[in-house]
């Protein structure tokens, strides 16, 4: 069966560590939905830019690096990876110390966003191709620039000591509160809570409160 008429968009926005990875893949389990996980792009090109001896603080090398970058889509399970020169960089990579001390920095450059536009924009073709019933994509900037148009949005958070418990479980070494201020802050695509959005306060509930809260939203009975 076509899923043309059905398909669904659903953007996930929020700060760091407020729950949106694990939501996002638990409702793409349960509805049949592909994932994808932007805070990944941003960190995969971070680590490549890094690797290329990139700096930040001279932005207008940014372009031309980029422009040795080639971007890929890879599927693990129901996520779709992005791929740079043929390899996806693994999850320890992009989520070492180095990178989080980076990322918010490279993510606040316009030329970056502006080279994932049309990359993150073009996830829902390969999710109708492979006949999900929608895409489900998380970020900071999903329901405000890369899908306004998306079927539903949500925006999710938590009080600050939750967040930071969540980080260390993970084993993380990660400066939350650094993070959300710099992507609030920044000019291009800030952190915002999108529109017509739903809010979901995450701090009291179980992540499997949050995907069933979600499902019925999506859902409803
Ligand atoms: O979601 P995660 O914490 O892995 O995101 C890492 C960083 O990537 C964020 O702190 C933010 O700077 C950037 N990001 C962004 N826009 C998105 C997703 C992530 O700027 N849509």
């Amino acid at each position: 069966m076509s899923n043309t008429e059905t398909f669904k968009i659903i953007a996930m926005d929020g700060g760091a560590a407020v729950g949106k990875s694990s939501t996002s893949k638990g409702l793409a389990e349960r509805l049949n939905l592909m994932h994808v996980d932007t805070g990944a792009h941003y960190r995969t090109l971070t680590h490549a830019l890094l690797q290329t001896g990139a700096d930040p603080a001279k932005p207008e090398t940014i372009p031309s690096a980029l422009t040795r970058l080639e971007l890929g889509t890879t599927l693990q399970g129901r996520s779709a990876k992005l791929s740079v020169n043929g390899t996806v960089p693994a999850d320890a990579d992009i989520r070492s110390p180095e990178v989080n001390a980076a990322v918010s920095t490279f993510a606040a450059l316009p030329s970056l966003r502006s080279f994932l536009f049309e990359y993150q924009r073009g996830q829902s073709a390969i999710a109708r191709d492979r006949a999900y019933a929608g895409l489900i994509m998380e970020g900071r900037d999903i329901g405000s620039v890369i899908f306004p148009d998306a079927d539903h949005r949500f925006f999710l958070y938590a009080d600050e000591a939750t967040r930071t418990a969540r980080r260390a479980k993970e084993g993380q070494t990660d400066s939350i509160a650094a993070r959300d201020q710099m992507d609030s802050n920044r000019k291009t695509a800030p952190l915002v809570c999108p529109e017509g959005a739903i809010q979901i306060d995450t701090t009291p509930l179980t992540l499997e409160e949050v995907i069933e809260t979600i499902t019925r939203l999506i859902q409803p009975a």
